[in-house]
């Protein structure tokens, strides 16, 4: 069924929708934590589809959901109301932070923070976005000038009022120093951002909780809380990206910013929002979302099917405890990858939380004893494929291997993945 369907893809398909792997790797199937290839070869996913298959693959609840819903209502518009549309909104004001409350509901994560930052601008009149650097945020033209990553922006910067502050990348700190002596300078380092390339009133400040295209880089734990009084003192909002961290991967909150003890003004999510199904979600405070009371409209977004999905897919991980299986399981990966650490030094850090856990692949042998080994990264990913498991990858460097599997993976498959990860740096060196 799918001979020369790699031809194909390459005749009729963008270049730029790259693949993994030497030989891309062909899907048909998935089912819970397994995905099978055309020659019928089964695969672990410890990448969920880039962190987007939440409650495992075609999910039976989700989707008999989405069928029902499919065979109800598919389409009509936001131009009248649609129930789960309404219902979502509601649940999502149940599970995130403070006094975010009302939603706008899109197809995209690029369309998510897009909206974001719209309504940043309107509700404080102000213009200047603090992003940071390895931010990823999509693709729109707004999207691509926040993300901070060279190989994933086609164009120059065209959005001058977008500023990239450094982010808490501990281990390779952009002021030489060490957390925690460091006193986060890196955070500190924003009021100065903030007087010297702006007129000194921003619209917001832009965070992912972990950053997750940047290669899982993890804020330490003070980092939020030294950050937002600067951003408050300049007259912004907190617009908190969780379209990776969010939906409980990150282990015990549904939201990843919760580990952090702070409350956004905006909050972003897709991905894992509706296991596999096009959906983005703005959720802000009524402040924020009553400040444009003129019209705005995504065709698409609030679409009863994809808001259905989502619904199902909250409601199953919260009757399932997957945000504390996140935790538990996440715990034992962390371990595991850990003791791969310690035995492996091309290893050179381990990073994350929960389900969204990093390893940063170092040449040991360059001049400074971490010089990035995306090459080796390569390496791993043809032995773990050969070896059956499927991995992701990222970091501005390319040498961050991500695993996030889907949140209802059990020990026994955390200690098999660990066990095909060790094999595959034994063969790689
Ligand atoms: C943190 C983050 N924000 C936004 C996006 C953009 O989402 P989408 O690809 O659904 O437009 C991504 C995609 O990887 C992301 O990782």
């Amino acid at each position: 069924m799918t001979d020369g369907i790699e031809s194909l893809q390459k005749e009729y398909l963008f270049p730029c929708v790259a693949t993994y792997y030497q030989k891309p790797l062909t899907l048909v199937r998935g089912k819970g934590m397994h995905l099978t290839d055309s020659e019928g070869r089964e695969y672990l996913d410890f990448f969920a589809g880039i962190l987007t298959v939440s409650v495992g693959h075609c999910n039976d609840t989700v989707n008999k959901a989405v069928i029902d819903q499919n065979q109800t209502l598919q389409h009509a518009s936001t131009l009248y109301i649609n129930e789960p549309q309404v219902r979502l909104a509601k649940k999502l004001a149940e599970v995130t932070p403070g006094d975010l409350s009302k939603s706008f509901f899109t197809s995209s994560g690029t369309e998510a923070n897009e909206t974001a930052v719209l309504f940043a601008r309107l509700a404080t009149g102000h213009s200047d976005i603090i992003a940071l650097r390895h931010a990823y945020s999509g693709r729109s033209e707004v999207a691509l000038n926040i993300t901070a990553h060279a190989p994933w922006r086609p164009m120059p910067s065209s959005i001058p009022y977008v500023k990239h502050a450094h982010n808490p990348y501990c281990y390779r700190c952009a002021f030489g120093l060490t957390y925690p002596g460091c006193d986060l300078r890196c955070a500190r380092d924003i009021e100065e951002l903030i007087q010297t390339t702006t007129n000194g009133r921003i619209a917001a400040f832009m965070a992912e909780p972990i950053q997750g295209v940047g290669g899982f880089v993890t804020a330490p734990k003070e980092y939020f809380q030294v950050v937002l009084p600067i951003v408050r003192k300049y007259g912004g909002l907190f617009i908190c990206d969780e379209v990776q961290t969010g939906c409980g991967r990150t282990g015990g909150t549904f939201c990843g910013i919760e580990h952090w003890g702070v409350k956004p003004d905006i909050m972003t999510f897709a991905k894992g929002l509706a296991n596999g199904l096009p959906m983005g979600a703005t959720i802000a405070t009524p402040a924020v979302a009553d400040s444009y009371k003129g019209l705005s409209i995504s065709t698409f977004g609030g679409n009863p099917v994809s808001t259905r999905g989502a619904l199902a897919t909250i409601e199953f991980i919260e009757n399932n405890h997957l945000a504390d299986n996140a935790t538990v399981q996440g715990g034992r990966l962390r371990d595991g990858l850990e003791a791969l650490k310690a035995k492996y030094p091309s290893i050179g850090d381990v990073r994350g939380m929960g389900l969204m856990q990093g390893i940063e692949v170092i040449d040991p042998a360059s001049a400074d004893g971490k010089a990035p080994d995306p090459k080796k990264v390569l390496k791993v990913f043809e032995e773990t494929r050969r070896l059956g498991l499927l991995i992701g990858k990222g970091g501005l460097y390319g040498n961050v291997i991500r695993i996030s599997p889907p949140m209802i993976v059990s020990s026994r498959e955390i200690d098999d993945a660990l066990a095909v990860l060790d094999k595959a740096f034994a063969a790689v060196g």
